[in-house]
């Protein structure tokens, strides 16, 4: 059972999510999203979306950030930050959720848009019934 961030915490890792989503590369929707992906040891590793003009190739923020931090040799995360600019705010998407849980388990997820607003989950509640290796 993972325990919650600090405030200053997640404020910290919605600032380098927000950094992350000006480098998105999305010519195409035009929806930029950074996220930030927190060690329980303190190492924090960004992601931003990165699309194609074969749109299927498009890859999440989130998926950039984990499959960044983990081919790095980093385990252990406690917490994502998600940020983009939408009105309703933006969470991961199933993909996303299924690779989370895969590599985070049951992490805390700040959802964050740009004009301020914040929510913070836990992924089993974004992903109930999940199917991972237990079920093999
Ligand atoms: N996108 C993300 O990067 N993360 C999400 O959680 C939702 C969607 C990207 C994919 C695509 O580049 C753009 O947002 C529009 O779907």
């Amino acid at each position: 059972m993972t325990r919650k961030p600090t405030r200053a915490t997640l404020a910290a890792m919605v600032a380098l999510a927000r950094e992350a989503r000006e480098r998105a590369y999305a010519p195409y929707s035009g929806f930029k999203v950074g996220a930030a992906l927190k060690t329980r040891s303190g190492e924090i590793v960004t992601g931003c979306n990165l699309e194609n003009a074969s749109y299927g190739l498009t890859m999440c923020a989130e998926r950039v950030a984990v499959f960044k931090a983990v081919s790095e040799g980093l385990s252990d995360f406690e917490a994502v930050a998600v940020v983009a600019d939408s009105k309703r705010l933006t969470a991961p998407c199933g993909p996303c959720r299924q690779i989370l849980w895969e590599f985070c388990g049951d992490i805390v997820v700040q959802m964050s848009n740009t004009r301020g607003r914040t929510r913070v989950m836990r992924l089993r509640d974004l992903l109930p019934l999940p199917f991972d290796g237990r079920t093999l």
